[in-house]
């Protein structure tokens, strides 16, 4: 019998397949069917530092003192749906969640800045979770802030949110940074025991009829795998952390690739979110079955053992090894006559 467990931040799951942040962790009975197909662990939705703020806030009814502008971003966020969530509902949805399943529940918080919003990092940890992830998604769009700004003040709030926690934290990572590696460092040695690979940036689409600015939503496909595929085999082995690929995985065959990467789990959503939801855990099952076939016909006995075997790790100069690989896919395209 292959051997399908792995160990993610320190935790012990029967497979590397885990249910990505997103709203399959809002209803108890779909995420309890979800773990009856055979999901490893399950990341919540995010708890969002505006979410927090917004309410602690209206508490005090000093919504008013804020700048302008603040005020004003407090207004674009959602009066509706998952992310209007308030922060109490949040932590009984973790204490819940964990009470009906058995396999680890991760929560995650999703801020830019430090500050009193971060004590929801101990609140969920109270309320049950197994870790925390913390989403550091934020689109530059200040001429001023210099990149090195923006990292120094990404890693004081990782070291704040790790000080205020003893369970593991994993931090959720864009892919646009101009020195990733360097970066990634950095957040592993403020605290972090595991990077998640990588956020999706959501990107609006204009009506040319209407006038307007779309907020689309696009589910990924396959192809979105290779980007994570990529620093993941770039950086494991060289950071000390776990790596969790998220974004692009479908199938068996990517989890498989994220496994040889250097993952040691799989993130899913789209796959899940795409069709109704009583076609997730049917999904599920096919795709486990799936990867313990693959690992028969090529006598794998473990997913352990497959972990980074097609890392860069023995790669010397891995940087003239991308240029070199860039020069040769270029080298390879044929015009139509
Ligand atoms: C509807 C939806 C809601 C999501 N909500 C969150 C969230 O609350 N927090 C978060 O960190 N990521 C969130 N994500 C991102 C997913 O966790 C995941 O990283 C991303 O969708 C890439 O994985 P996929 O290719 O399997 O979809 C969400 C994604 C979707 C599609």
């Amino acid at each position: 019998m292959t051997d399908l467990s792995t160990i993610y931040l320190g935790l012990d799951l029967k497979n590397p397949l885990v249910v990505s942040a997103s709203p399959l962790s809002k209803n108890i009975d779909k995420a309890r069917k979800l773990e009856e197909a055979g999901i490893a662990a399950i990341v919540m939705h995010s708890l969002f530092e505006e979410q927090i703020i917004h309410e602690s806030l209206e508490l005090d009814h000093y919504l008013t003192r804020g700048t302008d502008s603040f005020a004003e971003a407090m207004s674009y966020l959602p009066d509706s749906g998952t992310y209007s969530m308030g922060p109490e509902k949040y932590l009984n949805q973790v204490t819940a969640l964990k009470k009906a399943l058995s396999i680890p529940v991760i929560g995650s918080l999703n801020g830019v800045s430090k500050g009193g919003w971060t004590s929801y990092a101990k609140r969920i940890q109270d309320a049950g979770a197994d870790a925390l992830e913390l989403n550091l998604y934020y689109v530059s769009t200040d001429l001023d802030l210099t990149a090195q700004e923006l990292e120094n003040a990404q890693v004081e709030l990782v070291a704040e949110v790790k000080s205020a926690i003893n369970i593991p934290l994993a931090v959720k990572l864009s892919p646009f940074f101009t020195a990733l590696p360097n970066f990634a460092r950095r957040v592993v040695e403020a605290g972090t025991n595991g990077l998640v690979l990588f956020n999706r940036f959501y990107q609006p689409d204009f009506d040319l009829n209407e006038l307007k600015i779309v907020p689309s939503l696009d589910l990924s496909t396959s192809a979105d795998l290779r980007l994570p595929l990529r620093w993941i085999s770039i950086l494991q082995g060289k950071i000390n952390a776990d790596f969790a690929l998220t974004s692009g995985v479908h199938n068996s065959n990517d989890i498989l690739k994220a496994m040889m990467a250097g993952a040691k789990v799989s993130m899913m959503a789209s796959e899940l979110l795409w069709g109704a939801a009583a076609l997730a855990p049917q999904r599920i099952i096919e795709i486990l079955s799936h990867i313990q076939q693959w690992m028969e016909e090529h006598e794998y006995t473990s997913i352990k053992q497959m972990q980074g075997s097609m890392s860069q790790k023995s790669v010397k100069d891995p940087a003239a090894f991308e240029r070199a690989n860039y020069m040769k896919v270029l080298n390879s395209f044929r015009e139509l006559p």
